[in-house]
């Protein structure tokens, strides 16, 4: 058989349906209990062996500004290039071309996928054969939601994100994906949640109420996900943080009230996001959230769950 000497690969984002996050532990890392789900909007990454002497060329397409302050040195492409070098003594100069469609500081995980992706990519390519155990060490050292884009679909997950279980994706729905002009750091969320609940600043008066102890058993979640979104019982610890800038607290409320059968917050922001049964309605709420003129920009792209990568 003919060795590999291109590979391309769609790296997809995802939403965070629910985000339950624990106390601070002592590595400075939170508990959480979440569902991820893959969605079918992606970046796409490309690599080529072009020699055998060990170094990389790079070409990035990036049409959001904010990714263009990314450090070479934090990008996860690199990272994790780094790493399966290390790993595997895989060195091959590599051409990597990154064509840079999800929005970085998001919530939705696009440098995690990044990152996962290379990490499948170059064990197609080299011919490692690096076993799904060994990808999912290397992906949690990579970062708490790279493991997760390994498989992609939809999943329970546990842990600082590393432990997870497959559910079943949600059929038949669009998401909208609302994305506010600015970027939402997660350490720096983490942080400002962290001290929100030491001072109890957001106790009282927060929109949206928080559930506190809405603990979900992943047994039952395939049920629930296959069920009526109006009825999912998911949120997410970060909304009340967010929700003190009023025109995020707007664009939430008008999201909520838009068509969606469920609406949230992906991660630790800044991306928000509707649930709808018909495209229509979602591309009419699209509409009439830029008619309200809500920040001076906001992005959207419209996407569906997207099924595991791997089986
Ligand atoms: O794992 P990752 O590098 O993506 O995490 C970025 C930052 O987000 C961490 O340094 C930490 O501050 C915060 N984080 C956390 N608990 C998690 C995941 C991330 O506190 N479960």
């Amino acid at each position: 058989m003919k060795n590999l000497v291109s590979c391309s690969i769609q790296a997809p984002c995802k939403i965070n349906l629910h985000l339950m996050v624990g106390e601070k532990r002592p590595d400075g890392y939170h508990d959480l209990q979440s569902i991820f789900a893959a969605l079918d909007y992606s970046d796409t990454l490309t690599f080529e062996i072009v020699s055998c002497n060990g170094s990389f060329v790079q070409h990035w397409e990036v049409p959001f500004e904010e990714d263009c302050a990314i450090p070479p040195g934090q990008n996860l492409v690199n990272k994790a290039l780094g790493l399966f070098r290390e790993k595997t003594g895989f060195a091959a100069h590599l051409s990597i071309h990154v064509v840079k469609r999800i929005p970085a500081g998001a919530g939705l995980g696009g440098g995690s996928s990044d990152a996962a992706s290379t990490l499948l990519a170059l064990n197609a390519l080299s011919g490692a054969n690096l076993a799904k155990a060994e990808l999912l060490e290397m992906a949690a050292s990579l970062g708490s939601d790279v493991p997760f884009f390994l498989n992609g679909g939809a999943a329970w997950a546990s842990g600082r994100g590393e432990h997870l279980e497959p559910l079943p994706c949600p059929k038949d729905l669009w998401v909208l994906l609302a994305k506010p002009p600015f970027a939402s750091p997660t350490a720096e969320a983490y942080g400002l949640l962290d001290e929100s609940r030491e001072t109890g600043r957001l106790e009282a008066g927060e929109y949206p109420p928080h559930k506190p102890g809405r603990l979900l058993s992943p047994r039952d979640l395939g049920d629930v996900l296959a069920g009526p979104p109006e009825k999912w019982p998911f949120y997410n610890d970060f909304l009340p943080i967010l929700s003190e800038n009023r025109e995020y607290l707007r664009l939430l409320e008008k999201l909520a009230i838009s068509g969606s059968a469920f609406s949230g917050l992906s991660g630790s922001g800044s991306c928000c996001f509707g649930i709808f049964r018909e495209k229509e309605t979602a591309q009419k709420a699209q509409k009439a959230l830029l008619n309200r003129k809500i920040f001076t920009e906001l992005t959207f792209f419209l996407a569906k769950f997207a099924e595991p990568v791997l089986k």
